[in-house]
């Protein structure tokens, strides 16, 4: 996208205009025409997310619900609003909230569920969106990963009563730093966000209704995300494309695939496969490395594990709750995610393939008789 991206920052340049232009109007403008609601740009996930514990307008000591697999500004934004994250356990099969272990902790200080589309692929929202109903909750979505993923053809995001983008520059959809996009619903919300996300202040830039936050985007990083709106169907396509020839090649391994949903089409900002063990997982990533290619795990350790939650450095263990969360804990040591995005060429996934499938029969640091012996994914503590 360089040529692309130079004419837009002359653009950007010429024009003088740096924040609250007409970039960011378009950008709201078809932001709105993909996910409806009221959308709002801002300068990154996390500020989206804070925003959208703003919007719920709840008690300080209030209970939100939040996946144990996730990054941590799920946690942090909730907390910088006084709200306290219950951190509960994950599926294994789709890694994303369990629906189950959501209802189980739900108290009368519960507000909302946080659903977190965890590496593109949609969180079960027709479930999630009947607990909350059933409950009087709101949801709010973490989409930061998953910018054009579905339920029944009804994009993620449009849910909730509020959806929360990440367009970090190593996003599905991302700009050239630090960007975001919060879609509101409730309008009697929206003019007061809208404030907040810019230190309080509306038409008027001297006067500051509210105490608030500047958490507005950057013109350049506005117009270069709607310009990769128009790209990213075709963007996921090919990731889907290169999932199905990872998902194809590895099917007889003892693995667990990332799961490509029939009402939930994966989108794979991340192609996660899951090891018998930390060390395959370990010794995997040591062979792919020496055969030039660069994988991660994506979280290695669950949210509340951080320090953050453990042993702050400010002494003080920020308020939450946690649940038993076996299935992330094993998640988070065992699974590994292999290179995903479009500009991958067919013969750079063939070589992958060929150094996955290589190390399963024994080409790589570790045995694969361990593998064999190990038969299939355990799950559980
Ligand atoms: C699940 C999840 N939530 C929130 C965020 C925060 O987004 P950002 O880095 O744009 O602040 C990220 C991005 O890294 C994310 O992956």
């Amino acid at each position: 996208m360089r040529n692309d991206i130079h004419v837009i920052l002359d653009e950007v340049i010429d024009s003088g205009v740096y924040h609250d232009g007409p970039r960011t109007e378009r950008l709201a403008a078809i932001a709105g025409e993909r996910w409806g609601g009221f959308p709002i740009p801002v300068s990154s996930g996390t500020m989206a997310l804070t925003a959208a514990f703003r919007g719920l307008a709840g008690e300080p000591g209030d209970e939100v619900v939040v996946p144990a697999m996730t990054f941590p500004s799920t946690l942090f934004a909730a907390i910088a609003c006084d709200l306290v994250p219950v951190v509960v356990d994950i599926d294994p099969m789709t890694r994303n909230l369990d629906p189950t272990a959501v209802e189980a902790a739900i108290t009368p200080r519960t507000r909302a569920i946080v659903a977190v589309h965890l590496h593109g692929l949609a969180a079960d929202m027709h479930r999630l969106g009947s607990i909350a109903r059933r409950h009087g909750l709101a949801v709010i979505e973490d989409c930061a990963q998953a910018a054009g993923a579905t339920q029944s053809g009804r994009f993620v995001g449009t849910f909730g009563d509020f959806g929360c983008f990440s367009l970090w520059v190593g996003k599905n959809l991302g700009g050239l730093g630090d960007a975001g996009l919060l879609i509101a619903r409730d309008r009697d919300r929206v003019a007061m966000l809208r404030r907040w996300v810019d230190l309080g202040r509306d038409d008027d830039r001297n006067r500051h209704d509210l105490v608030g936050d500047l958490g507005r985007i950057d013109e350049l990083d506005a117009a270069v995300v709607a310009h990769q709106l128009e790209l990213l169907p075709q963007w996921i396509e090919r990731r889907r494309g290169i999932a199905a020839g990872y998902s194809a090649a590895f099917t007889a391994l003892p693995l667990r695939l990332p799961s490509d949903e029939f009402d939930r089409p994966h989108t794979y900002y991340k192609y996660a496969i899951q090891t018998a063990s930390p060390h395959q997982a370990n010794a995997l990533m040591a062979h792919l490395a020496d055969s030039g290619i660069a994988a991660e795990q994506v979280y290695p350790v669950p949210v509340a594990s951080q320090p953050a939650f453990t042993s702050p450095v400010t002494g003080r263990t920020p308020g939450h709750r946690r649940t038993p969360v076996p299935v992330a804990e094993r998640f988070a040591r065992t699974h590994v995610c292999l290179p995903i995005y479009p500009e991958l060429t067919d013969s750079e996934v063939e070589r992958i393939i060929d150094a996955v499938t290589g190390y399963y029969r024994g080409e790589g640091a570790s045995s694969g008789k361990v593998l064999a012996t190990a038969g299939r994914v355990e799950h559980g503590s």
